[in-house]
């Protein structure tokens, strides 16, 4: 994939990787990525190799019917999530973007890009799973368009499931409305934050001079 196509800042690019073609490199970073968003996951007496570890994310998927998108910043891995087609749908889990980089719109954009590869392949539908006690992450979703379908599971008397599929259907305008959106918001956080450090270091600076000043007449006194 063209990384200057993508419309991004041009230190970030998204790339799609078949679970066949990640290399050992890229699997121990997607690795330390999932522990570090899923904690807890991880077995704790053993260290995993990577043949375990790609075992236990993917579950029951079919291997190679499984894709990555993984979010580079420069030649970090900061966001990353697994699809794979799902009857009508394309059903997205591993979800995660890295603790240091979160709220800059790097989750919405992972799925927005799913969102075009499940379009590509003419499939009309995004799909996952969620845990409904998770509340801002359910609210998360259907700010983006998903809806919940909590019903066909148990009777009227059954107490209610843990997890719940969402779903979220999409048309072509949808896909490209969803992609530039994404982008725009993660350019315009981008640029917010080298704006708040540019604004940190003013006050700070602002401040050395003035204690700076202070202690010179705190002299001649
Ligand atoms: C969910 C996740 C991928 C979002 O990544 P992100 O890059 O911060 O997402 P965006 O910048 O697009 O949006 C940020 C939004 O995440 C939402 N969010 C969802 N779950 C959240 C959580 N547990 N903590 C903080 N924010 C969360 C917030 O609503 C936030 O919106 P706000 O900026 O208006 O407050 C990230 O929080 C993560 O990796 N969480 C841990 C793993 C996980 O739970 N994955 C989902 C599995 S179903």
């Amino acid at each position: 994939m063209d990384p200057h196509s993508q419309g991004l800042p041009s230190n970030l690019r998204i790339e799609r990787v078949a679970t066949s073609s990640l290399s050992s490199h890229i699997i121990t970073a997607v690795q330390a990525l999932h522990d570090e968003c899923f904690k807890g996951e991880a077995p704790k007496d053993k260290q995993e190799s990577a043949r375990e570890f790609l075992d236990r994310v993917l579950a029951c998927h079919d291997e190679g019917s499984c894709v990555w998108f993984l979010l580079w910043l420069s030649n970090t891995l900061v966001g990353m999530c697994t699809v794979t087609p799902y009857t009508r749908s394309l059903y997205g889990w591993n979800l995660a973007v890295s603790i240091a980089h979160r709220k800059r719109g790097y989750g919405r954009l992972l799925m927005h890009h799913a969102q075009e590869y499940a379009y590509q392949r003419g499939l009309g539908e995004l799909s996952a799973s969620v845990e409904v006690a998770k509340t801002r992450l359910v609210a998360y979703y259907t700010s983006l368009g998903a809806k919940l379908q909590t019903t066909g599971q148990g009777g009227s008397n059954a107490p209610p499931p843990p997890s719940a599929r969402i779903t979220k259907a999409f048309s072509c305008e949808q896909v490209k409305a969803d992609l530039e959106m994404s982008s725009a918001i993660v350019w315009k956080r981008a640029n917010a934050n080298p704006k708040c450090k540019v604004r940190t270091l003013t006050i700070f600076s602002s401040c050395a001079v003035m204690i700076y000043v202070a202690r010179i007449l705190h002299r001649k006194c």
